[in-house]
């Protein structure tokens, strides 16, 4: 079976991130969407509550899996046996760090990084910038699913 790995924070997931799961899932047997737990990162939902909403939607996906990680990637990658990640790239300046990050893993584990180039509709897309526009009223409809978009509304003014 042909797994990758899809990894992130997603807090949350958008759209941008969803097509490039899509798109994974029609080359890879299996898509893992692997959420980084990261203790010294804060952020606005907890890890179970970021599996949820990508469960929920990539639940129309069979081959999309979700699951979370800590430590290393190339070392979930290798217990998992798992030979690729696939990353969205957005623009020009995502691909410094992202080349970055793929020689190094490739360097520890010889695992290899597929780029998806992202769906223009969603390149100016991150999930920091939906926070921050959601955080001061701003209409995010069709930039995350709609299920998440309730969410984030509801976590970020009911805290204000
Ligand atoms: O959504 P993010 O926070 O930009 O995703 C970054 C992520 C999770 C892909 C990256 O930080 C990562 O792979 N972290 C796991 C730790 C690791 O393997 N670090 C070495 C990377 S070369």
């Amino acid at each position: 079976m042909r797994k990758a790995v899809c990894p992130g924070s997603f807090d949350p997931v958008t759209n941008g991130h969803l097509d490039v799961f899509v798109r994974a899932s029609e080359i890879f047997d299996q898509v893992v969407v692997g959420v980084l737990i990261n203790k010294t990162k804060s952020s606005l939902f907890t890890v179970d509550e970021r599996i949820e909403m990508l469960r929920e939607v990539v639940a129309p996906y069979p081959n999309v899996v979700v699951d979370s990680f800590h430590g290393l990637l190339v070392d979930y990658c290798r217990e998992n046996d798992i030979p690729a990640i696939v990353k969205g790239l957005r623009a020009v300046s995502d691909f410094d760090y992202e080349l970055q990050m793929a020689q190094m893993n490739h360097r520890l584990a010889k695992v290899e990084t597929l780029f998806i180039s992202t769906n223009p509709l969603y390149s100016f897309l991150s999930s920091s910038l939906i926070k921050e526009v959601v955080t001061y009223g701003g209409d995010i409809t069709g930039l995350v699913p709609d299920s998440v978009g309730e969410r984030l509304i509801e976590r970020v003014r009911g805290a204000n």
